[in-house]
């Protein structure tokens, strides 16, 4: 098949979060079961300053955004998994230091910038180089497509006929704005009712995802139930209820060959399940390197996320002061909200021996914590999927989980009396829960005997991208 994906980031070139590794990693397991896959992703500063092979095709797109007709260059970079990559050039929208966000408030021009984006990739799609079987999007930055994709056809005939598959990674995040927004879609009014784009007076992009792609998924079974739910649909459950029967949960895989502790450039030492020795030496280097004590029976847990309300870092907050007088040293990364980025800094100042913030985003460091921390915490309000526990696993970093969404898919409870089970899960949502089973975790520590069989129970586990893409693979044949 050709398989042509849409999306707003794409790691080595612009990442914020679990996004970007998907949508690098999914076209590589795609490309391994022999398709074609070609990926398109704005040239953003970031995207610029790492794909620096990328060449211009000699193609300016031509897009109308409402009364404006916006031109596009376009760059392509074959890699060396075999993926195509094209990027979109416009440095009015994209040349920025950041992707989305500023660390106080969106940029006020994302409609814009991101139905411009949208329509690039259905323009792309009507040249016979780029003609795909399918196209998938992701998340509301390339929700618009769908919609593109189906007025394409209603007015230009089935001459233009592609499989539309929308994934929603996270539906906190819609691209809600405000209606004066949408004659930027150049689509006609019948396009904002209700059984359209229109959602309580505004324009919802994800909406419209839903409602026009031939197929939607989501990233995990749990979450594919609880978007359903008037709890977690942020509005659009009625939406999804109308097409529970479309609507499917793929769960999210891990990129090994960049994931994996056995062969992990960035740590310290590498290790395995037999010979876990090299682990030892990355949580010495890892301490060493934020400036923190703890003995060896004391257990140094993680905390590596985007700081927003979503990753429970209130909880976490909540919850410091306990777990630091139970031993435990604690290391945050994190990069988001201005509001946590200060909260946790105070939080670090209190206990300079046994609390690490570093506030940033660190690819390299992210690495070095997952080899050298002995926990990993992930209280999330709610969690679609997840990769920091995946990777945790791989690198025998037992994760403490808040039952939700993919955390209660990928993570199976320690059972003590079996020794089976791959890590601790608490259900309410609440500081004293996450302090239970730290404290759970604290005791096991304990006995080395037991925690290294934990341990090796979670590096154990698999999750490659193989069987999910190949979920994916069906669903993109399907009629
Ligand atoms: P989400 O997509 O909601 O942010 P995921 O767990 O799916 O959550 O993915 C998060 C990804 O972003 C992981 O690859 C994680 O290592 C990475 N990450 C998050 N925060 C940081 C940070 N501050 N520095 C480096 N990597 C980070
Ligand atoms: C979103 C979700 C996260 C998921 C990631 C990749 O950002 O918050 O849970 O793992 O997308 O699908």
């Amino acid at each position: 098949m050709k398989i042509f994906f849409a999306a707003s980031e794409m790691t080595p070139y612009a990442k914020t979060g679990g996004l970007g590794d998907v949508v690098s990693a999914l076209p590589r397991a795609l490309r391994q079961l022999g398709h074609e896959v070609t990926v398109c992703l704005p040239f953003y500063r970031a995207a610029q300053e790492v794909a620096r092979d990328a060449k211009p095709i000699g193609l300016t797109l031509s897009i109308p955004l409402g009364s404006r007709t916006v031109t596009g260059d376009v760059l392509e970079l074959k890699q060396s998994d075999g993926v195509r990559v094209l990027f979109v050039r416009r440095d009015e929208f994209f040349d920025r230091s950041e992707l989305y966000y500023t660390g106080l408030r969106d940029y006020e021009d994302n409609a814009e910038r991101f139905l411009f984006f949208s329509k690039a990739v259905v323009e792309l799609l009507g040249y016979t180089r780029f003609r795909a079987d399918v196209v998938h999007c992701h998340d509301w930055p390339t929700a618009f497509v769908p919609v593109q994709v189906r007025y394409r056809e209603q007015t230009r005939g089935t001459e233009f006929r592609v499989k539309s598959v929308f994934t929603i990674h996270n539906i906190a995040y819609q691209g809600m704005f405000w209606s004066l927004d949408f004659p930027l879609t150049n689509l006609p009014g019948e396009f904002f009712t209700p059984e359209s784009l229109e959602f309580y007076g505004q324009m919802n992009l994800m909406k419209g995802g839903i409602v026009f792609s031939d197929a939607v998924t989501t990233v995990s079974r749990t979450y594919s139930l609880e978007i359903q739910t008037m709890e977690g649909g942020f509005g659009l459950d009625p939406v999804l209820a109308a097409r529970a029967d479309d609507v499917q949960g793929i769960v999210n895989g891990v990129d090994y060959t960049l994931w994996n502790p056995a062969t992990d450039p960035q740590l310290r030492e590498r290790y395995t399940p037999e010979d876990l020795s090299g682990k030892r030496a990355c949580r010495a280097d890892v301490l060493a390197k934020l400036g923190l004590e703890a003995a060896e029976t004391q257990p140094v847990a993680a905390f590596v996320s985007r700081l927003t309300e979503q990753k429970g870092v209130e909880v976490l907050v909540g919850a410091v002061e306990k777990l630091v007088k139970s031993g435990l040293t604690l290391i945050v990364l994190g990069k988001g909200e201005g509001k946590y980025e200060e909260i946790l800094a105070g939080v670090a100042g209190e206990f300079p021996r046994q609390v690490a913030v570093r506030i940033a985003h660190d690819e390299e460091l992210s690495h070095q914590i997952q080899g050298g921390a002995d926990l990993l915490l992930v209280p999330s309000h709610f969690e679609p999927c997840g990769l920091t526990q995946l990777y945790a696993l791989k690198y025998g970093t037992i994760p403490v989980v808040r039952a939700t969404g993919g955390l209660e898919d990928t993570v199976q409870q320690y059972d003590s009396r079996t020794e089976e089970g791959t890590g601790f899960k608490f259900a309410p949502y609440t500081s004293a829960a996450l302090v239970e089973a730290v404290q759970r975790a604290i005791l096991l520590h304990k006995q080395p005997k037991k925690w290294q069989k934990l341990m090796r129970n979670a590096m154990a586990r698999d999750f490659s991208w193989r069987a999910s893409a190949q979920k994916y693979e069906k669903l993109y044949a399907a009629p």
